[in-house]
C-alpha cells in the first residue's frame, strides 16, 4: 500500500468514526485546513519538476478529494441525526382518551347571542363591538347626555379614577349604546349593525346583576322611519321566539338618544299561572310585558357621530340578552346565570354542535 493510500485509509476511518460535528470539524482542519497535512502535500507539488508533478499529482489530488467527500458525507449524516434527535424530543402525544360523553356546554347567553347574530345576519345586519372600559363621552355625552344630565344618575355607573381622553372619567359601559356612536364615527353611513355585549351597573337582586348583557341595534340610512323599526322588531321577535303569534305594542317613552322614543311591549297569555308569549295583551287573561327600548336616533346623536342629520336618519333599539334568554328558555333567577354551577350549566346549557340556523330553527335543542 502506498503512503497516500495509508493516509487515506486512516483519515476515512477516523472521519467515519467522528461522533459529532465538533470532532468532524477538528479532523477537517487537521487534514484540509491551511496547516493541514493534505494541504501540505498539495504544496509540495509546486516545488516539483513538471514530470515529477505529472506523476505524483493524481494520487495527491485523489487523496484530497476522497477526504473532502468523506467529510461532507459524514457532516450530512451527523446533521440528519441531530435533527432526528431534536424532533424526537418535540413529539406531542395526541392519544389521550376522549371523555365518554361530551363535557361542557354552551351558556344560554352565548346561545342567544348566536341566535341573534343569525337572525339579524339574515336581515343584512353586521355584528359590531366596542370596549367594555369606555370613555364618558361615548357612554353619555355623545348620546345626548351632557354632564349633569339627570339620565346619567339612573345608570348607577362604575367609574374608574382615571380621566378619560375626551374628558370626565373612564367607566364600565352602562349600556351597548356607545357602540352606535363608535360605529358611525368609524364607518360613516349607511349603517346596519347589532352590537351584543357585556354592560355594568351597580345593582344586584333576583333580576339585576352588576354585569349583564345587552344587544344594541342601529340602522342609519335615507328615509328611515318608525315603520321600519316596528317591522324589524316584529320580524326579529317572531324568528327568535319561533312563533308568528307575537303582538307588539309601541308605547311613547323617553330616552335622551332617541326622538321620538318608544318602549316596546309584547303581549302574553296567562295559562296555568304561567306567562306564555302570544296574542294581544288587551285580550281577556292577557297582559303586556315590557321588552325593550327603542326610537328614532336623535339628530344630536347623528351630528355628534359625524353625520348630517338632514341627510341621514335611523332607528335604534336596546334589549337585555339575559332577559330574552330567561323568557325563551324558562330560567327565573338571573343570578344563577353567573354562578358557574355545573348542574345549572348542564341543565340549561346547549350542545356545541347545536349551532343556531334559520333553516334548522334558531332555538333547536339537542
Ligand atoms: N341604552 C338603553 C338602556 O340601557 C336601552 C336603549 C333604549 C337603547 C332605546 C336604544 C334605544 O338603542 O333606542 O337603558
Amino acid at each position: 500500500m502506498s503512503e497516500h493510500e495509508q493516509t487515506a485509509q486512516e483519515a476515512l476511518s477516523r472521519i467515519a468514526a467522528a461522533e459529532d460535528l465538533t470532532a468532524l470539524e477538528a479532523l477537517r482542519v487537521e487534514y484540509l485546513g491551511k496547516q493541514g497535512s493534505i494541504s501540505a502535500l498539495l504544496k509540495t507539488l509546486g516545488k516539483m519538476s513538471p514530470e515529477e508533478r505529472q506523476e505524483k499529482a493524481p494520487a495527491i489530488q485523489a487523496l484530497r478529494q476522497s477526504v473532502a467527500d468523506a467529510t461532507a458525507e459524514r457532516k450530512d449524516a451527523l446533521e440528519a441525526a441531530e435533527l432526528e434527535a431534536r424532533l424526537a424530543t418535540e413529539t406531542l402525544d395526541l392519544t389521550l382518551p376522549a371523555p365518554a360523553a361530551p363535557q361542557g356546554s354552551v351558556h344560554p347567553v352565548s346561545q342567544v347571542m348566536d341566535e341573534l347574530a343569525e337572525i339579524f345576519a339574515d336581515l343584512g345586519f353586521a355584528v359590531a363591538t366596542g370596549p367594555e372600559i369606555e370613555d364618558d363621552w361615548y357612554n353619555f355625552t355623545a348620546l345626548n347626555m351632557p354632564e349633569s344630565h339627570p339620565a346619567r344618575a339612573m345608570h348607577d355607573t362604575f367609574y374608574f379614577p382615571d380621566t378619560a381622553p375626551k374628558g370626565g372619567k373612564m367607566l364600565l359601559r352602562t349600556h351597548t349604546s356607545p357602540v352606535q356612536v363608535r360605529t358611525m364615527l368609524a364607518e360613516g353611513s349607511p349603517v346596519r349593525i347589532i352590537a351584543p355585549g357585556r354592560v355594568y351597573r351597580s345593582d344586584s337582586d333576583a333580576t339585576h346583576t352588576p354585569m349583564f348583557h345587552q344587544v344594541e341595534g342601529l340602522v342609519i340610512d335615507k328615509g328611515i322611519h318608525l315603520g321600519h323599526l316596528k317591522w324589524t322588531l316584529e320580524t326579529f321577535l317572531r324568528a327568535f321566539f319561533e312563533t308568528e303569534d307575537i303582538v307588539l305594542r309601541l308605547r311613547p317613552s323617553y330616552f335622551p338618544f332617541t326622538e321620538p322614543s318608544v318602549e316596546v311591549d309584547v303581549g302574553f297569555a296567562i295559562e296555568n299561572g304561567k306567562r306564555i308569549l302570544g296574542g294581544s295583551g288587551d285580550a281577556p287573561d292577557h297582559g303586556w310585558m315590557e321588552l325593550l327600548g327603542s326610537g328614532m336616533v336623535n339628530r344630536r346623536v347623528i351630528e355628534m357621530s359625524g353625520l348630517d342629520p338632514d341627510e341621514w336618519q335611523g332607528f335604534a333599539f336596546g334589549v337585555g340578552v339575559d332577559r330574552l334568554a330567561m323568557l325563551k328558555y324558562g330560567m327565573d333567577d338571573l343570578r344563577a346565570f353567573f354562578d358557574g354551577d355545573t348542574r345549572w350549566l348542564s341543565h340549561y346549557g346547549f350542545s356545541p354542535f347545536d349551532q343556531p340556523t334559520l333553516s334548522a330553527g334558531v332555538g333547536a335543542r339537542a
